[in-house]
């Protein structure tokens, strides 16, 4: 351990000065001291080794401390660490666009460099709202959306979240008021109904009003980590087509391979008209997203030749970020991904399947790399997080959810402590 981990951690001050995501200043919720990362191990202050089942929020696909990931920012960092974008250009973005045009659906060959997930979906509402502005259909303003989304915290994202379990109560009266469609049934195998019957009416009686439909590919991540079929997916995309409204994947979550597709909408064989891309996109190094376009909205955007996209962040494309992106996708698609996802898949299938058979368990389901124990009650997060460190892992459950997305490097024996940790408190559960 190096002379600087050794160091206790001030938490106290932490607790009192610092807000984690989704805490309370008075009532802060336990926090456990990391002093360094490296593969699929995070390592505690006290120096228990903890196995990743997080990727730290779908990021880390390589693991942590990548001699290759960490040798780009390096090397990058002896030119330059930052400059504007404003007027100035550099390689290290022009070698990012140039991997990210190649890596995704042809038609995408435009792309702006945005500072997070959050930012990167208000940029596409952005592209889609101007498109329809410059096109003579101000009117065009609103989003359509599927229940059980999430796009991120800023205002414009909180917007098109779930608007049960989003945010909207709070900021109703400040949050555009959009329209949600009911959730496609989470069965990755059929099509329901009425779900796509709902998202039709929505679109048929207000598509006058609609700019864009917004959705997660495949999978719904902190909505409810959903899986839902690819034809559901294509019906949307015909329905966009039939009455011309943008469609935007935001693939923050899914993208780089976590579903078994380097990005899920190839799963349905169709194409978005934005894309957003984040997280991963790193390897969970730095904050950096991206979001790309074809010609007909880039162009369409300029309207008369005169329109420019209205935004452009300080730490947009970031060099060290954009550098470490491109090392990132490098590795990515020099390793056998694909196979270690499907390994990843079958293992957690075996091994996270019993689980159903407990009774605080309503539902198992595993989707590339991501593999989800639904609870019947939501965990009780005081007792089970301290319990998962002490069964020498780090997950990090939400309301009702367990669940794991582990970098794609995981040996079977680890993955196997993260399945086994799971299995254990949810026995646990069912005995209370
Ligand atoms: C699908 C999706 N979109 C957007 C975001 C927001 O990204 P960020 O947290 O980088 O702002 C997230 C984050 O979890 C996400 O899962």
């Amino acid at each position: 351990m190096s002379q600087q981990s050794k160091q206790f951690l001030n938490t106290t001050f932490d607790r009192e000065h610092i807000w984690h995501p989704y805490t309370s200043m008075v009532d802060p919720s336990p926090l456990f001291p990391v002093v360094a990362a490296n593969g699929v191990y995070l390592q505690l202050e006290d120096g228990r080794q903890l196995v990743d089942g997080m990727s730290s929020w779908w990021a880390a696909i390589h693991g942590y401390n990548h001699p290759k990931l960490n040798s780009a920012i390096n090397r990058q960092l002896e030119s330059m660490a930052h400059v504007m974008f404003g007027g100035l250009t550099h390689q290290p973005a022009i070698e990012l666009a140039e991997r990210l045009i190649e890596i995704t659906d042809e038609s995408l060959q435009h792309i702006f460099f945005a500072d997070s997930g959050s930012v990167a979906v208000e940029v596409a509402i952005k592209m889609a709202i101007q498109y329809w502005h410059a096109n003579g259909r101000p009117e065009r303003q609103r989003l359509l959306t599927i229940r059980n989304g999430y796009h991120g915290d800023t205002f414009g994202a909180m917007a098109v979240c779930d608007p049960v379990n989003g945010m909207h109560q709070i900021f109703k009266g400040v949050l555009p008021e959009h329209l949600f469609a009911k959730a496609p049934q989470c069965h990755l195998s059929e099509v329901d109904d009425e779900s796509l019957q709902d998202i039709e009416r929505l679109i048929r009686e207000n598509h006058n009003e609609i700019a864009a439909v917004i959705l997660e590919p495949i999978v719904q991540g902190a909505g409810g980590m959903r899986f839902y079929s690819p034809q559901y997916l294509q019906r949307v995309r015909e329905l966009c087509d039939e009455y011309e409204l943008l469609l935007i994947m935001d693939e923050i979550a899914t993208g780089f391979g976590r579903t078994g597709t380097l990005f899920a909408y190839e799963q349905a064989g169709v194409a978005p008209d934005i894309l957003c891309l984040g997280k991963a996109l790193t390897g969970g190094y730095m904050s950096l997203a991206a979001v790309l376009t074809n010609r007909r909205i880039a162009h369409g955007i300029a309207g008369d030749g005169s329109g420019v996209l209205m935004h452009g962040p300080t730490f947009m494309a970031n060099p060290l970020a954009c550098s470490v992106a491109s090392a990132s996708i490098d590795l990515l698609l020099n390793s056998p991904w694909q196979q270690q996802v499907n390994t990843i898949e079958a293992q957690l299938k075996r091994e996270l399947a019993p689980c159903i058979s407990w009774g605080a368990v309503k539902d198992v389901r595993i989707k590339g790399a991501i593999g989800v124990v639904e609870l019947k009650q939501p965990v009780d997060m005081a007792w089970i997080q301290p319990r998962l460190v002490e069964l020498g892992v780090w997950i990090r459950p939400f309301g009702k959810l367990l669940y794991l997305m582990p970098p794609f490097i995981i040996e079977s024996d680890e993955l196997s402590k993260l399945t086994m940790a799971i299995c254990t408190v949810v026995e646990e559960l069912s005995q209370n």
